[in-house]
């Protein structure tokens, strides 16, 4: 279990380094993450490599016995690099070049930048391949955060990309049916990237353009770990994702170049954080393994005035818990000590702006020691699901071509984590997949969205159901190709024949308008979208009371082969949710640990190890006191008591617990 922090040198007086380093170690911090941002130290002029200062830190803090992280810099070059060619700046969909200031304002395709990046990694891989300090390698900072780039490198690259999907202009012109508002190309040459215009793009041509972008990201990360990898094949390399909130690589893909997901989770205070484990799941789904918090919030951001900024006394320890029962190997607080200049003077830290404990800080150090005390029991478990739900990445990016078709910009993201959240409060684990996840691994996957389909995929879907799982689909799910086109029947023809419904017709909800609809005796209702379905072979569970609409399906299923197709005919409510996956659950033999519905203010979460020990954490998400019934007298690792019958949480509480 790793337990630290990102930590910026360059930030501190090189005389505070020892005295930072020994608040870290009484804290049980045993390793940081640095590196990031210090290009214009590690290399203050053109080829000249200043490593000195690395040297020094990296042998103080192995003496210290603390451990590191070490993150070669890319997206942020000195200024004597951007003087050198300043069209490396990224160029915004306005046409306008990006100045020099904040961070990612660089075109990753941009040779010269490229060059001098990998490079500069390549050189550091090789000075600290062997550097004792030296535990993994964290590629650069939040791949994917830099804005589209319009420059003529991407838009050259961009046509050569379409060559390749597609082969000729008219197999283009087809895909995305240029022929409307008279688009059609005669050549490569004439493709624009989607710049400013007066309405919308195409949205085969914007689909695609994610896809590239997407590409263009896992490529620079592919050749940043190489560069890596050549003077450093042993140690594992990472880097930080995102959590959801930007979508614009498909984390799926950059599989191929990682050894260890990791990410950053800055949810807000307070007892919604829950719903947000859905980034957590989603990170831990691209490996199918544990992951780490790279950053992870831990004080009260110095901003008058937000909402849920501060974390009342015990909040840090539940969100670092949180993390760790949804699979986190190792914790990085986001950031150390608090920093006096630049533009993140604000946030909260566990030491402060004179690098001396802050009233945080016992709270981290408590977490340290009770982590350095429990990491023998954690190790080799990890969270193992029987449910998932589908966060697919180009199904996202097509519920973004523009509100005018695709409903409220947050839709995906509310309905996937109102679905997430129905099943995480039942107490089971709930994985996050792809279109190429291990399907059969699951009893029951639900997709919030699932579209832009490609005939592999539908076959996948359909064998799935045919070998025993439960389907569970949406409105706007298995409606468009992979170009964004919509199948003449609203429905893939082999989707429609596995639902056995016909979705042609539909209405949609204004907000705050209501469909009602009843489910095994219960009131419930959709939002925003109604499908008007006809049942074939389907059986109805549910139908839509009163509208123009009553009598229609809210919920249909069909037995296929050895499993089911579930189609759910609109947006529907987390009570909805919650008890009719209860009902799924029941069918398919799947129960919380704890072999009950745990009371709504406590996360449950179970860890496993392949011999067979569990680990069951139970926390109490909000600031009121809660209690439960435990099945059976169990052991709290975390607070070494021994528990039994009704078990009381205090505000935030967290217990972990084992049998025996
Ligand atoms: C992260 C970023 C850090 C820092 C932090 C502030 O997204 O990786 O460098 O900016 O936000 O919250």
């Amino acid at each position: 279990m790793l337990f630290g922090a990102s930590y910026y040198p360059p930030h501190r007086d090189e005389a505070d380094w020892s005295a930072d380093l020994d608040t870290m170690v009484a804290a049980h911090v045993n390793a940081l993450r640095l590196g990031d941002f210090a290009w214009s130290r590690l290399e203050p002029r053109d080829g000249e490599y200043d490593f000195g200062w690395l040297d020094r830190y990296l042998d103080l803090a192995h003496r210290k016995g603390v451990s590191v992280l070490l993150i070669p810099p890319l997206r942020c070059p000195p200024a004597w690099l951007f003087n050198q060619d300043k069209s490396m700046a990224i160029v915004n969909e306005s046409g306008v070049a990006l100045g020099f200031g904040s961070r990612y304002t660089f075109c990753i395709n941009h040779p010269l930048f490229r060059r001098k990046g990998l490079e500069l990694a390549s050189r550091m891989a090789e000075r600290y391949a062997k550097h004792p300090a030296v535990i993994g390698w964290h590629l650069d900072n939040e791949y994917g955060d830099e804005p589209d780039c319009h420059c003529p490198v991407c838009a050259a690259k961009w046509r050569d990309w379409l060559r390749n999907r597609y082969g000729t202009i008219e197999a283009l012109n087809a895909a995305w049916g240029t022929v409307f508002w008279t688009m059609e190309f005669d050549d490569f040459e004439q493709i624009h990237t989607p710049r400013l215009t007066k309405t919308y793009h195409n949205t085969g041509l914007l689909q695609a353009w994610r896809h590239f972008r997407s590409d263009c990201t896992v490529e620079i990360v592919g050749l940043h770990a190489e560069a890596v990898r050549r003077h450093d094949p042993v140690r594992p390399i990472t880097t930080n994702l995102q959590c959801l909130h930007n979508p614009r690589t498909n984390y799926h893909h950059l599989r191929k170049h990682l050894d260890v997901v990791g990410m950053n989770y800055y949810p807000a205070y307070g007892p919604t954080a829950r719903a947000n484990s859905l980034g957590i799941a989603v990170n831990r789904g691209v490996l199918g393994k544990n992951i780490h918090i790279h950053e992870l919030r831990n004080g009260p951001h110095a901003v008058p005035g937000r909402p849920n900024n501060a974390p009342a006394p015990g909040e840090i320890e539940r969100l670092t818990l949180h993390t760790i029962a949804n699979g986190a190997d190792a914790i990085f607080y986001f950031q150390w000590t608090a920093v006096r200049f630049g533009p993140e003077q604000s946030h909260g830290t566990p030491t402060g702006y004179d690098g001396l404990p802050n009233r945080n800080y016992p709270e981290v150090q408590r977490i340290g020691q009770k982590l350095a005390r429990i990491a023998p029991a954690l190790a080799g478990t990890e969270v193992r699901s029987d449910v998932a739900v589908i966060y697919d990445f180009p199904s996202r990016w097509a519920m973004q071509t523009g509100e005018e078709w695709t409903g409220p910009a947050a839709l995906h993201n509310d309905h996937a984590k109102k679905i997430y959240n129905a099943i995480r409060l039942l107490g089971v684990n709930c994985d996050a997949i792809g279109r190429d996840g291990p399907f059969a691994s699951y009893k029951l996957i639900v997709a919030p969205f699932l579209s832009c389909l490609d005939e592999a995929l539908v076959d996948r879907l359909v064998d799935y159901v045919q070998l025993g799982g439960t389907l569970v689909f949406h409105p706007l799910c298995g409606m468009k190709n992979a170009d964004t086109e919509i199948y003449p029947r609203r429905l893939h023809p082999k989707l429609e024949k596995l639902f056995g419904i016909d979705v042609r017709d539909f209405t949609t909800a204004g907000p705050g308008e209501r469909a009602p609809f009843s489910w095994a005796g219960g009131e419930s209702h959709g939002e925003l979208f109604v499908d008007l379905v006809k049942p074939g072979e389907a059986t109805v569970a549910a139908r839509f009371r009163g509208g123009w609409w009553d009598g229609y399906p809210a919920v249909t299923e069909r037995c296929a082969g050895a499993g089911r197709a579930v189609w759910i005919a609109t947006f529907a409510d987390e009570v909805f949710y919650r008890d009719w996956i209860a009902d799924q659950l029941a069918r398919i033999g799947v129960r919380s640990p704890l072999g009950y519905v745990p009371p709504a203010g406590i996360e449950v979460a179970q860890r496993v190890a392949e011999d067979g020990r569990a680990l069951l954490f139970l926390i109490n998400t909000t600031a009121e006191r809660q209690s439960l019934t435990l099945p059976a007298p169990m052991r709290d690792l975390w607070n070494e008591d021994a528990l039994s019958g009704e078990v009381s949480f205090e505000p935030w509480q967290v217990r972990i617990t084992a049998k025996g």
